[in-house]
């Protein structure tokens, strides 16, 4: 090897190292930035870590971050991240409607109008941020179940099917939209087949930036159970349950309330059905033994009843999120249970 071709050869790998270097700084400046406007703001919660470390992901997926545009990078940065960090910080109240209070799951596609009414004044009681969901009941769960679609993507005629589902879920959104609005909310339909990315039946990741912005704005996001894209299935349900616990746990929430029809969850001896109990208190450590017990639900319902419900809320417990199930067909109930009280019905609680 000549002298001339080392130094040349030395010359070129400093302006690759450089150019490297320089490239490296400046995501290191801009990971910085990610973490100090975060820090700054996000007052203990608890997915940030798993929030940042994603957002950095995708910030260096889309951005060549360099120098020159490190400006750029900052403000879509806080643009981004201002919205979310306050949004956690607010702890939004998680209230869900189940299907079973706001329609006749005996039935098809019916709405108990004066039910849904009465509910959205009761959630007018929330003096902070809050997110609606609410369930399929006799909208979702009757087409669902006719085109199995929780099964996954089987036949062509499935597709009709799912697109049905999901046109009777916005009829329904649709009245629990108008009942907010009339109560003085100012809702809006979060649908979540198009914000969703959901694998095997799970939420694998949900986009929450216009969310974000809509609680930090004092605007009522409303989601709903819905028919979702499966990237392993073709396509699957995704129930309000799992959405409620998903949310809150993104979001933070200071609290989940579930309003169903009955009391809460009952301990049901099968030979004995007048002795059942309701149980003020499900724990992780709990449950094995009550989940022997419990109740089935009336009408089809693809998405697992009681059981099911119960064990998307132990999820939750594990964050340390407190949940309620409590009885919103009786007058007033959600509404004291939004102001404050606990005890109502039965508490999912870490124990
Ligand atoms: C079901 O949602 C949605 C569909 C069947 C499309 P949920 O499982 O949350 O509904 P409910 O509360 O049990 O009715």
């Amino acid at each position: 090897m000549t002298l001339s071709f080392q130094k040349k050869l030395i010359k070129k790998a400093t302006k690759w190292l450089t150019a490297v270097a320089t490239l490296a700084t400046a995501q290191i400046v801009a990971e910085l930035l990610v973490k100090a406007i975060m820090v700054a703001v996000q007052g203990g919660h608890l997915s940030y870590l798993r929030y940042r470390n994603e957002y950095l992901k995708r910030l260096s997926a889309e951005y060549d971050i360099t120098f020159e545009n490190l400006e750029k990078v900052a403000a879509k940065i806080e643009d981004e991240c201002v919205p979310w960090v306050k949004a956690a910080r607010m702890r939004p109240l998680i209230v869900k409607l189940g299907g079973s209070v706001i329609t006749d799951k005996r039935g098809r596609f019916s709405v108990k109008l004066s039910s849904l009414r009465r509910l959205a004044r009761e959630l007018k009681a929330a003096d902070g941020p809050l997110v609606v969901v609410h369930g399929g009941g006799s909208y979702g769960h009757p087409i669902a179940s006719k085109f199995e679609i929780a099964r996954g993507f089987k036949n062509e005629e499935q597709l009709m099917g799912f697109s049905l589902t999901h046109r009777a879920m916005e009829e329904l959104n649709t009245h629990v939209i108008e009942a907010l609005q009339r109560a003085g909310l100012p809702a809006i339909a979060i649908q979540p087949s198009a914000c969703s990315v959901v694998s095997d039946g799970r939420i694998v990741r949900m986009e929450l930036a216009p969310l974000h912005k809509f609680l930090e704005l004092g605007i009522v996001p409303v989601t709903y159970g819905d028919v979702v894209p499966d990237l392993s299935r073709g396509m699957s349900i995704l129930s309000g349950d799992q959405l409620v616990v998903y949310l809150a746990r993104e979001l933070g929430a200071s609290r989940v309330i579930l309003g169903a029809d009955v009391d809460g969850v009952f301990t049901a001896d099968p030979k004995l059905r007048s002795r059942e109990k309701l149980i003020r208190v499900i724990t992780p450590s709990s449950w094995r033994d009550v989940v022997k017990s419990i109740g089935v639900a009336s009408g089809p319902d693809v998405t697992g009843g009681m059981a099911k419900k119960v064990e998307e809320l132990l999820i939750l417990a594990e964050s340390g999120i407190e949940a309620e199930i409590v009885n919103a067909a009786k007058a007033d109930t959600l509404k004291r249970a939004i102001l404050g009280e606990r005890g109502l019905g039965t508490k999912i609680m870490a124990g």
